[in-house]
């Protein structure tokens, strides 16, 4: 098992990462003191795959288990689903030492982080991520948040976990688009701190995507190792934590001009790739280290480039995107493959012409 420590003063925990690790959740939640009540939240996705066995499993190390089951979807990142939720608590006497496990992707991790750190003033709270973007992204950091209005995220908290089991076992059944968009975020980890990790992907490619657990662990701790070092460092995001969007600028707008219809996966590769060549244009990025980028995006099955029809809607939604942040569009470039800096001057006619090609 490979085992890494989020270094938070007295919200630091571990973050576990291996095949199997399921199974071993009950002796991992006795010892940091939790029990003997726990309450899963989960899908029903999720659920009938890993859901049953965790909870047997629990119940033979004797705990007290209760499930509570939200429909599968981003559409329950919402306030009304976590009211639902809070009723469901109070029916079942969770109390403020009743932990929540939250079991499932992205949306179970932000929705069930989200309920856990507002009932009763904050629930302990344990991740247990079944994609590979939640093990990679989602659980480490502590952001917990729901969507509302038209905006994402923008209901939310910093609530640190007490745990992250991270069992690599649960990425076999995920589906390939779900695979992809965890590797743009591993790729992208790669890129803002760790040169060396980059050609470790680079030579593994194929062992990566015939899903060889060996090698998704060794990806998934690395991933996790870069982001909780930038995380311990700037928990709330007041500065370092902006170079984790490298992709995000232009991505975000892809994924809004699509009607989120392209992937998030892919719509930061493209950003990503948007961020080089920006970088690339401005004597910055080398060509060689561009040519690299495109080709492990290339050979990770995402896209490397969005048609051409798109770019003026994308532009025009980035504009609107700096009326919002006030004037400045945030970029995260790199200046080499592991090494990332942040600027607010870039002009966006450049992002046009790099995504115009
Ligand atoms: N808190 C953060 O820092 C942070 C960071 C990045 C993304 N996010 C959020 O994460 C969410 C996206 O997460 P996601 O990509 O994991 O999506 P998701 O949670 O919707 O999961 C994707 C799909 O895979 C299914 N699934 C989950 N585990 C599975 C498994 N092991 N096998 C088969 N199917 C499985 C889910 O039921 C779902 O249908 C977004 O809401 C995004 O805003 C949060
Ligand atoms: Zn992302």
């Amino acid at each position: 098992m490979k085992k890494l420590t989020v270094d938070l003063g007295s919200r630091s925990h571990e973050i576990h990462i291996a095949c199997g690790l399921l199974a071993q959740s009950g002796p991992k939640l006795k010892e940091i003191g939790l029990g003997p009540k726990l309450v899963i939240i989960t899908n029903p996705v999720v659920k009938g795959l890993y859901g049953d066995a965790l909870r047997q499993g629990l119940t033979k190390d004797g705990f007290s288990v209760a499930v509570l089951e939200v429909a599968d979807g981003e559409e329950q990142k919402t306030l009304e689903t976590a009211g639902w939720l809070y009723t469901e608590l109070g029916n079942i006497y969770a109390e403020r030492q009743t932990p929540i496990l939250a079991l499932g992707g992205g949306v179970i991790g932000d929705l069930a982080g989200f309920v856990a750190a507002t009932y009763m003033r904050g629930v302990p709270l344990v991740h247990i991520p079944t994609t590979l973007l939640a093990q990679v992204d989602s659980s480490i950091g502590g952001k917990v948040a729901v969507n509302h209005g038209r905006l994402k995220n923008n209901i939310g908290v910093f609530y640190q976990p007490r745990l992250v089991i991270s069992d690599i076992g649960t990425l076999k059944t995920l589906p390939a688009k779900e695979f992809a968009n965890g590797l743009a975020e591993v790729i992208k980890s790669a890129v803002i701190g760790d040169r060396e990790f980059f050609g470790f992907l680079e030579a593994n490619l194929d062992r990566i995507k015939a899903r060889e657990e060996k090698v998704l662990e060794e990806i998934v701790f690395r991933s996790v190792r870069i982001k909780a070092e930038v995380v311990a460092k700037d928990e709330t995001d007041l500065s370092l934590r902006n170079i984790l969007n490298l992709g995000h600028t232009v991505g975000h707008a892809i994924e809004t001009v699509s009607d989120f219809r392209i992937e998030h996966g892919a719509a930061v590769a493209i950003g990503m790739l948007a961020a080089a060549g920006i970088s690339n244009r401005l004597g910055i990025l080398e060509q060689g280290e561009l040519d690299r980028l495109r080709k492990l995006i290339y050979g990770a099955g995402l896209p490397t480039e969005i048609s051409g029809r798109r770019v003026k809607e994308i532009i025009q939604a980035m504009r609107h995107d700096k009326k919002i942040k006030g004037g400045q569009l945030r970029f995260v470039l790199p200046r080499a493959i592991g090494d990332v800096f942040v600027t607010d001057e870039v002009d966006i006619s450049l992002a046009e012409q790099v995504l115009t090609g």
